[in-house]
């Protein structure tokens, strides 16, 4: 059993994008995510690329940025396969939220594949309003839209 006490959300570096690719298929499953794992989303957005880390490793990560029109754009999310429905994916969100809020973000966004239901289904959970839209990655390209507006804090 994890224990979610010993996690420490933190601010994600090279190393730890490096790591996460090693262990590519306990994050994505079969799925070959690898080319999204830029580094320069590490590099150059380093404040709003996190990871979830423990005794044992990387538990979970969420890698994104704020657009210059405000949005919160969330371009990867994944935690491990023994750390699901721990409320990990939440936790990540949360601090992203707070770290993408400090650089002004009004909103968050995200996408996924019209097949990803878990992501799906955890999205709609955390707020978020999703849409699909059919030519979102070219034509014939279809992929659900997640959009989240956030309260202003103060
Ligand atoms: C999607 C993912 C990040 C969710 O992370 P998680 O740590 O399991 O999520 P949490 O435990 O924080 O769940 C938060 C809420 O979402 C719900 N939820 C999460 N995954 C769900 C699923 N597959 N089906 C239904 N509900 C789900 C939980 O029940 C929970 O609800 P609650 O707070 O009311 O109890 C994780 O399943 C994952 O890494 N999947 C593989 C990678 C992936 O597809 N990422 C998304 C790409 S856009």
């Amino acid at each position: 059993m994890i224990d979610a006490m010993d996690v420490r959300i933190e601010p994600a570096d090279v190393t730890d994008l490096h790591q996460v690719l090693e262990d590519h298929a306990r994050y994505w499953g079969e799925r070959d995510l690898r080319a999204l794992h830029v580094t320069a989303l590490v590099q150059e957005f380093g404040s709003t690329c996190l990871v979830a880390r423990a005794d044992d490793g990387i538990r979970g990560y969420l890698f994104g940025f704020v657009t210059p029109d405000h949005t919160g754009y969330v371009h990867l999310i994944a935690t491990r396969d023994d750390a699901r429905g721990t409320g990990l994916g939440r936790d990540l969100y949360t601090a992203f939220i707070e770290a993408a809020g400090r650089q002004g973000a009004v909103r968050l966004k995200a996408i996924t594949s019209v097949t990803n239901e878990g992501s799906i289904a955890f999205h709609r959970t955390l707020g978020f309003d999703a849409r699909t839209v059919e030519d979102y990655d070219g034509p014939a390209r279809p992929r659900v839209v997640f959009t989240r507006e956030l309260r202003p804090t103060r």
